[in-house]
């Protein structure tokens, strides 16, 4: 069979129109199209047997290579006609109706209840989260010193000299002197129990290394802050038991339950490093402490980067006596109040209503369940919530047709940055978004306007999904502060919370619906117009470690 006669099947391929609505599943509608597509299918079988069997019979498949060098003859084969179960405005209908449905205010604030009630046991009684701290006072804004503060991320661990220099008007109060920063990649992330610590403690060494440091404090030892972006069960100021880590960690093997601050210390001493660990705080109270002590009325703060989660400054008395146990009589008498992770990423189950995607990523999860609420929000898996979108589109609407980019078939091989940097393309051609994509997931033909269309919209609900469901949950914590310290809606000051992280900080207009969200859920609870304010807290969890070593000073 001459080529010419190959290219004329290949013309006569039958694509549906996009716009038809001819899914097997839709209930059959009155106009023309539905009626039409009923015979279609069983001629594209027709058509894809005969090809099949021409393939295997007569034509030596190498002479259809030659034929179609480029794409591989199976493909081009079976695209030429591949039938698809509906048609990707379909699907992305479907799509609309599962992000959208839940971000109704009322159902935002039936969330928020869930959420409260779940907060009430752990209140009482969690050594994972809603876990107390040792700072029980927010900075005045006045405190002044130079510290070395350590931040271990999610993906980097960074060591510090900060200065904190107190207000001056028109003067920064906070100012990172030298700083030095390492990447945190699978293999650290793999790195079992006391190899992790002593990886670290390499670090400061080198890090300590540095002139200007050593100007700080010349010979003497160097008190540390540590800011520490996972669950720790605070023991003092500076010491706390070691608690499960997520975000694909394996420093708690073998080290689980044992002192944190003596994991790092004892490598750094063996070491012989002028150094000392004053302070231990969590990444999310971190930078509550970095966000008061340039803005008085914070109370809050929010990390969506990588991972997720929320701390608050509530009165003592809303966690149950219980959650103190082994804190010094002195500070249970003087402290009213107490910095508390509320590790908000391991509530949400059975609150946000999840599809079919989401269902899927926590079925495939390391541990399944153990942070419901960051799996719908945070950096680590908006990408992958969309990639798992993607694989369906490909498979059952047609999506780049029909072909799955290489890099795209893997778990996590999408980025959330990919996702911003496509919805932040508005051109009419979108020839930015069809160019990141097509660099960092090639296909064997660039995406179409419609594909490309077809992705924007998906980022965008899934996103927007995030920012809604992040206000509920600022919104439950919002209420359970008002009601511990005897406030109502209308009589609460207005609260300002830091907020830092990729997500927030960087996604394309994320932090602004999430403020739009906050404002009509803290107006419909009977607060005055813009009850709460989100933030910028940039630096956070170094300068908030630093600020945590400045507070014991006082
Ligand atoms: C994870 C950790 C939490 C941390 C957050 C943000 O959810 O469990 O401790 O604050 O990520 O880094």
């Amino acid at each position: 069979m001459s080529s010419q006669l190959l290219k004329r099947f290949k013309s006569r391929r039958m694509t549906l129109p996009p716009e038809s609505d001819c899914t097997r599943d839709t209930p059959a509608s009155p106009d023309a199209t539905i009626k039409r597509c009923s015979y279609i299918k069983p001629m594209f079988d027709f058509w894809q047997s005969l090809l099949a069997a021409l393939e295997r019979i007569a034509m030596l498949p190498s002479l259809i290579h030659s034929v179609f060098p480029s794409l591989s003859s199976r493909k081009r084969m079976r695209d030429a006609v591949r039938t698809y179960d509906r048609t990707m405005d379909d699907l992305l209908r479907e799509i609309q109706r599962l992000f959208e449905a839940p971000l109704k205010p009322a159902k935002l604030l039936q969330m928020s209840g869930k959420l409260q009630e779940q907060f009430a046991p752990k209140l009482q009684a969690s050594d994972i989260c809603m876990l107390p701290s040792y700072n029980d006072k927010l900075p005045t804004g006045l405190e002044q010193g130079t510290y070395l503060a350590l931040d271990v991320g999610g993906s980097t661990f960074r060591v510090a000299v900060v200065e904190l220099s107190g207000k001056h008007p028109g003067a920064k109060s906070m100012r990172i002197v030298n700083m030095k920063s390492y990447t945190i990649d699978s293999s650290v992330r793999n790195l079992q129990g006391n190899a992790f610590f002593d990886w670290m403690a390499e670090r400061i060494e080198a890090a300590i290394a540095d002139p200007q440091v050593k100007k700080i404090n010349g010979t003497q030892s160097l008190g540390m802050g540590l800011a520490w972006s996972f669950p720790v069960e605070q023991t003092s100021i500076r010491s706390g038991n070691l608690l499960a880590m997520g975000k694909g960690f394996l420093a708690t093997e073998g080290t689980l339950g044992q002192d944190l601050s003596e994991l790092i210390m004892a490598p750094c001493r063996k070491r012989n490093l002028p150094v000392r660990m004053d302070s231990i705080v969590n990444d999310a109270s971190a930078t509550l402490l970095s966000r008061a002590y340039e803005d008085p009325a914070t109370r809050f703060a929010v990390i969506l980067g990588t991972g997720f989660n929320v701390a608050v400054h509530l009165p003592t008395s809303a966690l149950a006596t219980s959650k103190y146990r082994g804190y010094p009589q002195k500070w249970l008498d003087e402290a009213s109040h107490v910095l508390v992770n509320t590790e908000l990423s391991m509530f949400g189950k059975n609150v946000f209503p999840t599809t079919r995607w989401d269902d899927a990523l926590n079925e495939n999860h390391v541990r399944p369940d153990f942070q419901p609420f960051e799996h719908m929000i945070s950096g680590r898996y908006l990408g992958e919530i969309v990639r798992l979108i993607i694989v369906e589109a490909v498979q059952t609407a047609g999506l780049f047709s029909g072909e799955l980019p290489e890099k795209l078939s893997e778990p996590y091989s999408l980025d959330t940055e990919t996702l911003a940097a496509i919805e932040m393309d508005e051109s009419k051609n979108s020839t930015e978004a069809i160019a990141v994509f097509q660099s960092r997931h090639p296909l064997s033909k660039p995406p179409t306007l419609h594909d490309i269309g077809f992705l924007c919209q998906v980022c965008k609900l899934v996103s927007r999904r995030a920012a809604a469901f992040l206000a509920a949950g600022i919104h439950s914590l919002w209420s359970l502060r008002i009601t511990s310290e005897g406030l109502t809606p209308q009589t609460a000051e207005r609260m300002a919370i830091g907020c830092n992280g990729s997500v927030i900080e960087k996604y394309p207009s994320f932090r602004e619906l999430c403020q739009s969200h906050l404002n009509e859920l803290t107006t419909a609870s009977g607060a005055e117009p813009h009850a709460i304010s989100l933030e910028i807290a940039v630096e956070s969890a170094i300068f908030g470690a630093a600020v945590a070593v400045c507070c014991l000073e006082k």
